[in-house]
């Protein structure tokens, strides 16, 4: 079951993802930490911020939305606090860090670049809950880029860099390019999409940010869909999968398309376990499946549907060749 990510071994390929469990400390009651493959904290800022107005939660078919509006402590009081306790705890941290400009990413690489104990940096710059779009960095190919750009020029040089990036771009792949040619190691796919549900009584949005990040198991199918596109595209690059995973079946789904660790996020709500229990569920469904290694799985719907359609092919030809 162990994995890598590029530079980053891992001996699980389940992570938490970003922004569920504050710093994870919330769920160590109910897994061991330092079994899981990482755990990933809630995008850190280099201010401290309360975040959006309340309400910030809804209930949706199958999913969730937040308007949450990056609260926290700021990166000293991460760094002092939460980063010390994973670190005592030998708990391995992707630490998530967001900004309002490219200056504050650049700060807060700055800051991080000395601290022992992180595993890897994800850099959110897909977050929906900002005050501008402009400051959805994703969205934008060369807004990404300079982002990532800055993160891996002032993280240290072994330092792996994840870009977390939004589904709701027409072309994700063409983000992943831009990413990746700044310097990114490997790519966080996907962050919440951009929605919005209005209260039939109050007659007005249900949140008080009114718009929100989408998730949860409604948006598996968009994720699945994005890491097959970035995989098809980019094969070498590791991809750290997430949306929706609920089960070891949706990681599964995740590893064929072509990730290599997944990330559990929202399933934590109602199933603190989730992370461990994913990946025990997962590890049955490669056994039965005869794969011996996680790593076999890695883009394996590529190759099957491959073949299926090589396999199409050849029935075609034959066919037309009798006829
Ligand atoms: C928030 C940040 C995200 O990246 C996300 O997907 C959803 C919510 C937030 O802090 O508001």
């Amino acid at each position: 079951m162990s994995t890598t990510l590029g530079r980053i071994e891992l001996p699980d390929p389940v992570l938490t993802a970003s922004g569920c469990a504050a710093a994870g400390r919330e769920l160590a009651p109910f897994l061991d930490l330092t079994a899981i493959g990482a755990v990933v904290t809630k995008s850190i800022m280099l201010n401290a911020r309360s975040g959006r107005p309340t309400p910030r939660m809804a209930e949706t078919p199958s999913g969730m939305l937040n308007s949450i509006g990056l609260q926290g402590p700021g990166v000293e009081e991460f760094v002092a606090k939460d980063l010390r306790w994973l670190r005592e705890h030998g708990i391995r941290t992707v630490v998530s860090i967001a900004g309002g400009s490219v200056a504050e990413y650049q700060k807060l690489a700055q800051r991080l670049r000395h601290e022992p104990g992180i595993s890897a940096i994800e850099v959110n710059i897909s977050c929906p809950n900002v005050e501008s779009r402009g400051q959805v960095f994703a969205c934008d190919p060369f807004s990404a880029g300079s982002v990532v750009q800055v993160v891996r020029r002032h993280s240290a040089p072994d330092m792996p860099v994840l870009a977390k990036l939004s589904p709701d771009v027409t072309d994700i792949v063409a983000i992943a390019k831009s990413v990746l040619e700044a310097g990114a190691d490997g790519l966080s796919l996907i962050n919440t999409l951009l929605g919005m549900v209005i209260d039939p009584d109050t007659m007005r949005p249900m949140l008080g940010g009114m718009t929100g990040g989408l998730s949860g198991p409604a948006i598996r199918p968009v994720a699945v869909r994005a890491v097959w596109q970035v995989h098809a595209a980019y094969p070498r690059v590791p991809i750290l999968g997430m949306g929706g995973i609920r089960t070891g079946q949706d990681a599964f789904e995740f590893l064929l398309a072509g990730a290599s660790a997944v990330s559990v996020g929202t399933a934590v709500f109602n199933d603190p376990s989730a992370p461990a229990r994913i990946s025990a569920e997962l590890g049955e469904i490669l056994t039965a499946r005869g794969i011996n290694r996680l790593s076999d799985a890695v883009g394996l719907g590529h190759t099957m549907q491959a073949r299926h359609v090589a396999a199409q092919e050849a029935r075609r030809a034959a066919q037309e060749e009798k006829s």
